[in-house]
């Protein structure tokens, strides 16, 4: 049987939520994970010291293993350089959000000024901070990501010494922009290697395929497929996991989130091995991201084998991707 040792596996971009929430689906990543990049955007968003050492706190007594770390992020506004002093060293990245684009981003950017951006992106930059972006408009919903670039531009004209992560890219002019600008990184989703609107809503609507920025066209997919199995260096895996309780997927208002958390790796190992790239998926669920963050990660090897594994139907409140399907590879122990 194919087995595949993964060693220090990352999640560069992950919703823990809270409360109740978070103690259903922290171990779930802490489990197959070393650390993650947990995203800020609670209700009310991560602002201050407080909120950073609150939730990481939140965090660590969720999870069910101490071989974890959750590297924190703030939710984007202008920012004092001193203020980013004071913090530096207890978050990894600022994760900026268009006002109103996507779930609990309502407190987001209104406007792209790059003056009255500048004190906090040069300070980040010289601080090393990470600027992570969720890159749409708020334009039709297929064009949102596209729309977007010349933002990204801007930014990585701006600031060239800043390190920025277009997170969870969903488009060939997404990919195509990766190597205009040395200062550009990118995260990619596992659902968005394997779905197109088709999955979505080409037959009946599937809510739990639902998520921002929208699955595209098969020729988007097949432009994040080829960096991705290619591990391109800039790249790295970032699930966006994004569970909602069940009662708010299954709505007349279906909240934008897939969760992918518990399946991710095994996900992985099935697309990988049926393009006979699996040499490659310790450079995109690690290496890169250790390279591109400056991250020496908790040791921690998983073992996945190819091995049927039936997906639960329910996490606690949460229906993950492909509930009560079957997945080819499942994980064999994780040491
Ligand atoms: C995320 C969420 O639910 O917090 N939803 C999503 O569809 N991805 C927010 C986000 O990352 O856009
Ligand atoms: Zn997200």
């Amino acid at each position: 049987m194919k087995t595949v040792t993964l060693t220090m596996p990352l999640d560069m971009h992950v919703h823990l939520r809270d409360a109740e929430m978070l103690n259903t689906v922290a171990p779930l990543t802490s489990y197959s994970f070393s650390g993650a990049l947990v995203m800020p955007n609670l209700v009310p968003p991560v602002k201050t010291v407080e909120d950073v050492r609150g939730y990481r706190h939140r965090i660590k007594v969720a999870m069910e293993s101490d071989d974890f770390e959750p590297y924190m992020t703030l939710f984007y506004q202008n920012y004092s350089r001193d203020f980013l002093i004071s913090i530096q060293d207890e978050i990894t990245a600022v994760k900026l959000y268009p006002s109103g684009v996507t779930t609990n981003s309502e407190g987001g950017v209104e406007s792209f000024d790059i003056e009255s951006m500048r004190e906090t992106l040069e300070a980040m930059a010289e601080l090393g901070i990470v600027l992570c972006v969720h890159g749409e408009t708020n334009g039709f919903v297929m064009d949102r990501e596209a729309e977007f670039m010349s933002v990204y531009e801007m930014l990585a004209q701006n600031f060239p010494k800043l390190k920025i992560v277009m997170e969870h890219i969903t488009t060939r002019e997404a990919v195509e922009m990766l190597d205009r600008y040395e200062n550009l990184y990118a995260t990619i989703t596992v659902h968005h290697l394997m779905i197109t609107l088709d999955d979505v809503a080409g037959g009946m609507l599937r809510p739990h395929l639902f998520c921002k920025p929208i699955a595209k066209r098969p020729h988007d997919r097949d432009a994040l497929l080829k960096i991705v199995l290619e591990a391109h260096p800039k790249v790295m895996f970032g699930s966006d996991s994004a569970p909602h309780p069940r009662h708010a997927k299954e709505s007349c208002g279906c909240g934008a989130g897939v969760f992918t958390a518990p399946i991710a790796l095994q996900l992985l190992c099935a697309i990988f091995d049926e393009h006979d790239k699996l040499e490659n998926l310790q450079a995109f669920v690690s290496d890169n991201a250790q390279r591109i963050y400056g991250i020496c990660a908790e040791y921690k090897e998983v073992v996945l084998v190819e091995h049927d594994f039936v997906v639960p139907q329910m996490y606690g409140s949460i229906v993950p991707m492909m509930a009560g399907e079957t997945l080819k590879w499942s994980i064999e122990r994780v040491d």
